[in-house]
């Protein structure tokens, strides 16, 4: 399953990537995390690497040169790729939870992201995914992604609300956006939850919008503390909140893929 993990900026996005990634690590699953933002550099930090991985840009000769070298072969010119076929030197790997970052904006004046887009877009497509295996993607702030096509193969997405308008308007934007490229699983948590008053009134802003709540993470100083210290964020309240998040993203791709099975009594 692949789930993008969306939302205004600084909603809290790698942070609930970087919760889902270590819960479901401690279930037992193989985890890629794709860093598919080309501004923020925080992540690999909160996942606790001490460096970022080498992005997938430079596999194919960095910005300039991507839509030449895209003809040029290289894992990611194969028609389908899996998580072992990307060669150690683009990845890090920790605690079971492997890395990978697509590219960064890194000097001005360096020209638009659309071929970090292209190249989000065209990795997630071809990544074949076995059963014990889950990908998170961690997207750029807003709603540009959408534009570039990177959600076509996603199979759920997550959007990150935190207590303000923006963040609603911005939840709504994905969700429209979301439906009409063909996305059944569109979810939405409320994040940095500073009251259960607050919950409630985000959670009935969200269901205005038509957008299903499937949880609540709390302001959590856990996330503040990992955050500062660069240590594993896995305790906490937020840590234990994103448990059943994990398991409402499961239970709905599990029934999805089951109705898909010719044969099964929910096929449709
Ligand atoms: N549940 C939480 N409790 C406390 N602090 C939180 C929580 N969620 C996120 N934060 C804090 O909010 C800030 C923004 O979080 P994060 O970097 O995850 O957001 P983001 O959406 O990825 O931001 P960007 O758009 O800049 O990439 C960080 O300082 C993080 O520690
Ligand atoms: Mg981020």
């Amino acid at each position: 399953m692949k789930i993008s993990v969306c939302g205004k900026g600084g909603s809290g996005k790698s942070t609930i990537v970087t919760l889902l990634a270590n819960e479901a690590q401690a279930r037992g699953y193989q985890v890629l995390v794709v860093d598919s933002d080309e501004s923020n550099t925080g992540l690999f930090r909160m996942l606790g690497f001490y460096q970022p991985p080498i992005p997938l840009m430079e596999l194919v000769g960095g910005k300039k040169s991507l839509r030449e070298k895209m003809n040029q072969s290289n894992v990611l010119t194969e028609a389908s790729i899996l998580i072992e076929d990307i060669p150690p030197r683009y990845f890090l790997e920790r605690n079971g939870i492997k890395l990978v970052s697509i590219g960064k904006i890194l000097q001005s004046l360096e020209g638009c992201a659309c071929p970090m887009g292209v190249l989000s877009r065209e990795f997630l497509k071809k990544l074949i995914l076995k059963a014990d295996e889950l990908v998170f993607v961690d997207m750029e702030a807003g709603v540009e992604h959408f534009g570039r096509g990177v959600e076509t193969s996603i199979d759920s997405v997550l959007t990150v609300v935190e207590p303000s308008f923006d963040s609603l308007e911005v939840a709504g934007r994905i969700h429209s956006l979301a439906s009409g490229i063909g996305i059944k699983n569109i979810w939405a948590i409320v994040n940095k939850v500073p009251s259960e008053a607050i919950a409630t009134k985000l959670e009935d802003e969200l269901k205005k919008r038509d957008i299903d709540v499937i949880g609540r993470i709390h302001l959590d100083h856990e996330v503040f503390k990992s955050n500062v210290e660069g240590s594993v964020l896995n305790k906490g309240r937020a840590a234990e909140e994103i448990r059943d998040v994990l398991d409402c993203l499961l239970l709905h791709h599990g029934r999805e893929v089951f109705e898909n099975v010719p044969g099964s009594s929910l096929s449709k």
